[in-house]
Parts: structure tokens; C-alpha cells; sequence
């Protein structure tokens, strides 16, 4: 019959009084699952009580109070002297969870780029910093409180800000995000709300942050981006309002924003009184020398500094800030206020503790040896195992690109290396395909023996490849 559940109903459940639970939870727990996993269908006719007591050679009162559960839950629908029936989803009801998605092998080697090392992250200091913070909150620190977030936070921000990446901050324009993904959106809005149509966007980078731009009314005009960072010279001709940039290290090419531009970009601000969002989310890791501090302590009327604690600490966290020019701290804040009325203020507190008292200095300076040691070894054994790659975007940052010959397949090689369980990302991901093959390799949170033997995984799939092509 159509739609009748087509196997006998022993070979979908099996109960066991040696099984945890009743026989009877035992039979709802498995009808629910067929039913939320879509293996008995809306519609289904079941067995009757007696027959699948019978095909479970069980009592058949345990059936007929299983069959009446699922029905009190919607499972089910039951007529009058018919076979009860699978129901209808309830309209607005959550949808069936999906499969869970197929375990991905096991990565050997995990190049991906934008992840740091979160295995070091400090959970007991952090711990005991949360705990004070609970504990010792003021009442009133349970209330909503400013939109900007918690003074003791923003005064230690500006002071870590001005101190380590030159930013020339008060507190009064300091505002604590949940991070630089919050921080372009509340800036965007607050643009668009001052009267700017569209922001220039560095291309490549992740589409996400247009699609940001977008959603916060902002048109948003890619501008192409070369060894030395965004093509200041064609921000004029872009006709745009606002830019934002990724000075420090740009995503995903890896350039440093040259000193020439910095000025270049500064002088432009200036002559179209225009706004620059900086985004300086992995600018304390610099490995040839001391880091350039920020753009904006050069013009900090005219660039919103963005920050996060995603790159130094651990992206969990959702922790970031915001130092705007005074002009736009009203519209920051209300932008702030409409999209959450603020940052989680236990979180916060806990955050002005763990700064004050050095923490983040200590695991950046942690990190940053660890990270150099890790870079000097991929750049070591791309040197060995890769000589034909030009390897770019090693001052700064986790990660470094590495650009093949034009003759190699990128989405080949991608595949190949997927194959041999080496996770990394290509440029075509970030939409470019104009330019030749190049990889992205992160350096973040792969530790330093795995390097060397990573890499030579990676030439073998580079070099299978181009096999299959010739
Ligand atoms: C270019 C760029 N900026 C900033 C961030 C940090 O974003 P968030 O602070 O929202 O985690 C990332 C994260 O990967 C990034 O790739």
C-alpha cells in the first residue's frame, strides 16, 4: 500500500529490556528519531498497536502508550478505528535538523589561513579574571549601562591602543564591539545614516564584507590591491564616501600597506574629507621589525581604527573596538545601542582585568615568538620543496601567500592537497582568477615539526597535479 511504511516495523526498531529505559520510552525514542531523520515520512501508515506488539513480541499496552505519547508530542495522528498515521510538520515548527554533515577526514595538515593558535589560549587566567568579574561586578554593571561599554574597558583600550599600535585614543570614542565583522557594520550604518552612498572595499577580500557594506547602506566599489597594499590612486576616480582598509596586513593577498601609501591615503582623507575604517585585526604580529603603529594615529579625525581580540586571543572570545573620530561617536553609539544596546558587561569587566594587568601583552609577545618560528620554517621549507613559488606577504600577520607558476591549476592543486588531507585556501576563493595559481598558507595553528613534512605533502599534490594535466 502507498505509502505505508514499506518494512516490517522489527527491522526499524529494536527493544531490549536489557536496553537503558522502558521498552515503551525505548519505542518512542526510536519512532521520534525515524520521524525527525525523515525515514518514516509525514503520511506514513503505522503497523497497528497489535500488530507491531506482536512484531516486537512485546505487550501490547506498552505500544498502545508509546503510540499515544508521540501523538501528545505531534508526532503522530490517530482517527478513529484507523492505523495511526505519521502527522504533519507542525506550520512554523523547527525543520527536521539535517544530517549531521559527513565528518570530515581527519586534516593532517591544516594550512587554513585566519586561524590563530587558540590551544594556548590562557583559560585559567582568563577564568579567574571572568570569575572577579562576576563577582565583583557593582550592581549597577548588570544593568545595560552605555552602548559604547564599560568605562574601566574603554580607558584601558585607549591606553593599550595609544601604547602598542600608536592610536591617539580617548575614552569618550572608544566603543567595544563583539568585533571587527559588528565594528564595519555599526560604521557602515552610521555612514550611510551621515549621508555617505558608497565605501571603497579592497579587492580581493572576504565577499562577506561587502555583502556588510551592502546590508549597512553602503554601496560598496572594489579597488584593487598590489604588492603595496590598496591602490590609493584609484580611490578618487572610485567616487566613494568611505574606505576601509587592512593597512597591516591586507586579506587575503598578505601586502603591508607601504609607508608612500599611508601618506598618499592620509592626503586624500584630508582633501575630500572622506573616512577611512581601518581594520588592524593581526597587526601585532610584525616579524621583520617592531610594527608600524596605525594610520589612524596619523589622522585620527578622519579613520575609524577597528580592533579584535579574534587574531591575539581567540575569535571566540567576540570581543572588539572601535576608536571613531569625534564626529561620528554619536552615530557609533546610537548604531551600537539599535544593534544590541551593547556588549556582554561580565565579559567586558573580565576583559579590563585580563588588559590591565598584562595579560595581553604576555601571551602577544608569547604568540609572536611562536608564530615567527613557525613562519621562519614554512618559509624555510617552501624555499626547499617549492623553489618555483614566489612567496609573498611574510612581514606580517598568519599567513603567507604563495604564487605558482601560470601553467599550474589552482582548483587541481587545491583538490589534490584536499586528497591528501592538507587543509589551505586558494586565491580563486576569493574570487580572483585572472592572476596565476596562488595558495594561501596559514601558519597560525600548525605546529612547528608539522611544517617541513606538510610541505612536502603540498609539493607532491602540486606536482600530481600538474601529472594529471600533462
Ligand atoms: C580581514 C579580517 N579582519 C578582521 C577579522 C576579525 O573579525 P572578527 O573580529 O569579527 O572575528 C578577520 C577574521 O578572520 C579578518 O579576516
Amino acid at each position: 500500500m502507498k505509502n505505508e511504511s514499506s518494512q516490517p516495523f522489527e527491522l526499524l526498531l529494536s527493544v531490549s529490556r536489557d536496553a537503558p529505559g522502558t521498552l515503551g520510552t525505548q519505542i518512542e525514542g526510536q519512532l521520534r528519531g525515524r520521524i525527525r531523520d525523515g525515514v518514516l515520512h509525514a503520511g506514513t501508515t503505522l503497523p497497528s498497536t497489535r500488530d507491531l506488539a506482536r512484531q516486537l513480541g512485546i505487550s501490547r499496552r506498552v505500544v498502545v502508550d508509546a503510540y499515544a505519547q508521540l501523538t501528545a508530542e505531534g508526532y503522530l495522528t490517530v482517527r478513529q478505528g484507523a492505523r495511526p498515521q505519521v502527522a504533519e510538520p507542525a506550520v512554523g515548527a523547527a525543520p527536521a535538523p539535517a544530517a549531521p554533515p559527513p565528518r570530515p577526514a581527519e586534516v593532517r595538515f591544516d594550512f587554513r589561513p585566519s586561524m590563530p593558535d587558540v590551544t594556548t589560549f590562557p583559560r585559567a587566567t582568563w577564568a579567574r579574571c571572568l570569575r572577579s568579574a562576576a563577582t565583583a561586578a557593582a550592581d549597577a554593571d548588570l544593568a545595560y549601562g552605555d552602548p559604547r561599554g564599560v568605562e574601566t574597558l574603554r580607558a584601558a583600550l585607549a591606553d593599550y591602543l595609544g601604547r602598542v599600535r600608536g592610536v591617539v585614543a580617548a575614552v569618550e570614542n572608544v566603543v567595544v564591539t563583539t568585533g571587527y565583522t559588528q565594528g564595519l557594520a555599526i560604521v557602515c550604518r552610521a555612514l550611510a545614516e551621515s549621508g555617505a552612498t558608497r565605501i571603497a572595499l579592497e579587492s580581493p577580500a572576504d565577499p562577506e564584507y561587502a555583502m556588510i557594506a551592502r546590508r549597512g547602506g553602503l554601496e560598496p566599489v572594489p579597488v584593487p590591491v598590489d604588492g603595496d597594499g590598496i591602490r590609493v590612486d584609484l580611490l578618487e576616480q572610485a567616487g566613494v564616501d568611505a574606505v576601509a582598509v587592512t593597512p597591516a596586513h591586507q586579506h587575503p593577498t598578505g601586502a603591508v600597506l607601504s609607508s608612500d601609501r599611508r601618506n598618499e591615503l592620509v592626503s586624500w582623507l584630508r582633501a575630500r574629507g572622506t573616512v577611512a575604517v581601518e581594520d588592524d585585526y593581526d597587526a601585532e604580529y610584525r616579524y621583520d621589525r617592531a610594527a608600524v603603529g596605525a594610520v589612524q594615529g596619523l589622522e585620527p579625525d578622519r579613520v575609524v581604527y577597528a580592533g579584535s581580540a579574534a587574531k591575539t586571543l581567540a575569535p571566540a572570545l567576540r570581543l572588539g573596538w572601535l576608536v571613531t573620530p569625534a564626529r561620528l561617536v554619536e552615530a557609533v553609539r546610537t548604531e551600537k545601542l539599535l544593534a544590541d544596546r551593547g556588549t556582554a558587561r561580565i565579559e567586558q569587566l573580565a576583559f579590563a582585568e585580563f588588559l590591565a594587568r598584562g595579560h595581553v601583552d604576555r601571551h602577544r609577545r608569547r604568540m609572536r615568538l611562536r608564530y615567527g618560528a613557525r613562519r621562519s620554517a614554512l618559509i624555510d621549507a617552501l624555499g626547499r620543496d617549492l623553489p618555483e613559488a614566489t612567496v609573498r606577504g611574510i612581514a606580517a600577520g598568519l599567513h603567507v601567500t604563495v604564487e605558482l607558476p601560470a601553467a599550474e591549476d589552482e582548483e587541481a592543486i587545491l583538490a589534490e592537497a584536499r586528497a591528501r588531507r592538507i587543509a589551505l585556501a586558494g586565491m580563486s576563493e576569493y574570487g580572483v582568477t585572472d592572476g596565476p595559481p596562488t595558495l594561501m598558507l596559514g601558519y597560525g595553528h600548525l605546529p612547528e615539526p608539522a611544517v617541513g613534512p606538510g610541505v612536502r605533502g603540498l609539493a607532491e599534490a602540486i606536482r600530481a597535479a600538474h601529472e594529471r594535466r600533462a
